[in-house]
């Protein structure tokens, strides 16, 4: 591969269609957070005392080490996994990296040459260690009462048994397998058993649409889907076979066929006669997992080989296949896991992630089962049947380190402290935030009212992109600030840029970049490294480009303020304008949409969507709902907009461009900065649109 063509990338502007009066929105939202910086947070004596790390100099020298010779670094902490065969050195080094798009492709290498298995590191090694018995998971229903657990050497039998399936199936190293289930331990055993043989998984988030998910498995064209009848997920009842149904028959148009629908029927959902059924095609789980061998031999893999697939939003575009490979993030998420939650042999640990997203790969399967750490998996929702559920997931299994987002954080806020503390929460040791921004009250509320002041707080800021952990409190190491990440991992060298591309020293903010390469990071986007290139590594020349703007105050702590492209991030789903406006515009009623993010107390941002429809088309209430149902229909109801605002023209400039600044300004009712609209070809639109409102 040659180097990608630069001539029309000159600036971060060309790419994200960013202009100077945005820049400084991201910036001054920067600033509004400055006065909250002096507050601090310290950490007990009593907790530093067992910590894994437990003073910033500790941290500083382990940190040194790891920017200074990453090689030793990782190669020590990779040293305490099983590898098959050992990785190359060359020169003293087990890595090798360019991320610059200037000196020739991007590409990013570790432990290249040695072979490992990332299933059996998480399950046979703990079992060889005698640790069979502990458990893995712990299951807890939707419904109170429906619960199960799996000890490490159960699980291994069950992933064993599926293993062996898909083997018998035809399914060999490097062949794609999709995976559309709710959050039974079914959904991370179909996850490991791939890994286990060198399939690559990839998982669709169970909130996707039937189009959505059509559009996944015509990417990476796998024989075998795995899903579920069906799952209840607080009062509602969600129908996945028939989800999954529909996308077959829509991938079938496009003339690819899927040999072959395993299904776990979920009987506490719906019954077997109620799900629909093609014959040939799907095949009950239950009836022909359980008939095989409980144990199956490891397809050795490359620490290179590609791991799992896992599709994100952009700013532009389709969805894109973020490929991770399997050493690298092997050791990267088990190390990220252990020290961002100072995990100990006898914790249990709760996630509540879908494994449809990444910190489901991540820090639900992957990172804590190489950890041999024992895991809660929750199908339902935080306020079912009422607002103190979590509390009581958290006393039933001793809960000790609570990882969930600030959007579940602020929804239980609401209900008050009453159902937190009616739950006693003695377990309870450390706590976890990601996805979005935590906002300092929201905060303040989870440390003292659900830790009860003595729960540090890792708020990690990280990506599907970057595998695991890049800027995230060391609990016991350092006084946390409410609303910051505080510092970088071990091995991640951030830098914030400015518009022209330099690195700025000191107190400042501007665009978070990271500077060299660490092991978890994507190696690729599916059938399509030129949009990696042009996408991550063109707009700031020299580094990976993140998405987020970012300030860093005095102390080098840093704060996250969003993202600063047309990403929006809605409790914590990230969703790209462009596919919701090409949702809308599918609509035969719509003549164009432009969707922009607005605050939203709960969500941390909702959707507003302007519109403009064909000629002679009245806008009506009807109308309203079936452009939402569309958004519906093509990705899923958590993309569905909060607001449609109708107008008859917007704002656009002389050469045809949308002026979404202005729009921006306008869903956020900031009516007094608008800023310049003099260069908009028609200004008079603005009027239009602030008076159509409400409509
Ligand atoms: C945002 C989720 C602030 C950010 C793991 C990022 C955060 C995007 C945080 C990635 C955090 C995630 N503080 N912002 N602690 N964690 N984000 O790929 O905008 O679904 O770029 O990965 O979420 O979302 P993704």
């Amino acid at each position: 591969g040659g180097l990608v063509d630069l001539a029309h990338v000159n600036s971060v502007r060309d790419i994200f269609a960013l202009n100077a009066a945005d820049i400084g929105d991201a910036r001054s939202k920067a600033d509004a957070v400055e006065e909250e910086e002096e507050e601090r947070e310290l950490i007990s004596d009593a907790f530093r005392s067992t910590a894994l790390v437990s003073s910033r100099e500790q941290y500083e020298a382990m940190y040194r080490r790891s920017v200074e010779d990453p090689d030793g670094f990782w190669a020590d902490i990779a040293s305490s996994f099983y590898w098959k065969t050992k990785w190359e050195t060359k020169d003293g080094k087990i890595h090798s990296e360019n991320i610059d798009v200037r000196k020739g492709r991007v590409a990013i290498e570790w432990f290249k040459g040695g072979q490992t298995n990332i299933c059996y590191n998480a399950l046979d090694r703990h079992v060889k260690a005698g640790l069979g018995d502990k458990i893995a998971f712990f299951w807890e229903g939707n419904d109170p009462g429906l619960d199960d657990k799996l000890t490490y050497t159960q699980l291994l039998e069950r992933v064993c048994q599926l293993a062996n399936y898909l083997r018998d199936q035809g399914v060999k190293k490097g062949d794609a397998v999709a995976i559309y289930m709710p959050m039974l331990v079914e959904l991370p055993i179909a996850m490991l058993a791939c890994a286990r043989i060198g399939a690559v998984h990839s998982v669709v988030f169970g909130g996707f649409s039937a189009e959505a998910l059509s559009q996944r498995i015509l990417d990476c064209r796998p024989n075998i889907v795995l899903t579920t009848s069906g799952v209840r997920r607080g009062a509602k009842v969600i129908k996945l076979k028939e989800i999954v149904d529909e996308a077959l028959e829509c991938v079938l148009r496009e003339g690819f066929a899927v040999g072959t629908c395993l299904t776990y029927a979920n009987d506490s959902a719906i019954q077997r006669e109620d799900t629909p059924w093609q014959k040939g095609r799907d095949i009950w789980w239950q009836d022909v997992v359980p008939k095989y061998p409980k144990d199956c031999a490891v397809e050795w893999m490359d620490a290179e080989d590609t791991l799992f697939l896992l599709y994100t939003s952009g700013s532009t575009g389709k969805p894109k296949g973020v490929l991770h490979t399997t050493g690298g993030y092997m050791v990267y998420t088990a190390t990220t896991f252990k020290y961002a939650f100072d995990y100990h042999d006898n914790d249990i640990y709760w996630c509540t992630a879908d494994c449809g997203w990444i910190t489901g790969h991540s820090y639900l399967t992957y990172g804590p089962l190489l950890n041999g750490a024992s895991v809660v998996v929750f199908e339902g929702v935080p306020n079912y049947p009422d607002a103190g559920r979590c509390w009581e997931i958290v006393d039933k299994y001793k809960v000790s380190i609570f990882y969930t987002a600030p959007t579940a954080i602020r929804s239980l806020m609401r209900s008050g402290d009453e159902p937190v503390k009616q739950h006693s929460r003695k377990s309870l040791r450390v706590l976890g935030s990601v996805g979005e921004p935590i906002n300092p009250s929201a905060w303040r509320w989870y440390y003292d009212v659900v830790g009860d002041g003595h729960c540090p707080i890792s708020d990690t800021w990280w990506q599907t992109e970057t595998g695991g952990f890049m800027i995230t409190p060391l609990p016991g190491g350092w006084p946390l600030k409410p609303g910051s990440a505080t510092l970088p991992f071990f091995g991640v060298q951030p830098a914030i840029v400015d518009e022209n591309g330099h690195e700025i020293s000191g107190k400042c903010s501007g665009y978070l970049c990271i500077k060299a390469a660490w092991p978890g990071m994507m190696r690729t986007l599916q059938g399509d490294h030129a949009r990696y290139e042009t996408t991550y590594f063109a707009p700031f020349k020299g580094f990976y480009f993140s998405g987020d703007g970012c300030r860093r105050d005095g102390d080098g702590y840093y704060w996250l303020t969003g993202r600063v492209d047309d990403v929006i991030n809605v409790s914590g789903h990230r969703i790209g304008t462009a596919e919701v406006e090409s949702a809308l515009v599918s609509h035969p009623q719509c003549a164009e949409a432009a969707v922009v993010g607005f605050d939203h107390e709960i969500k941390g941002q909702g959707i507003y969507a302007f519109i403009t429809l064909l000629e002679g088309v009245e806008y009506s209430q009807q109308l309203r709902a079936s452009l939402i149902n569309a958004v519906r229909i093509q990705i899923g109801a958590f993309a569905a907009p909060d607001k449609i605002h109708w107008a008859p023209g917007l704002p656009k400039t002389r050469s045809g461009k949308i002026m979404r600044r202005i729009l921006r300004k306008i869903a956020a009712n900031q009516l007094d900065e608008l800023g310049d609209i003099s260069t908009l070809a028609d200004p008079s639109v603005v009027a239009q649109l602030i008076d159509l409102r409400d409509v």
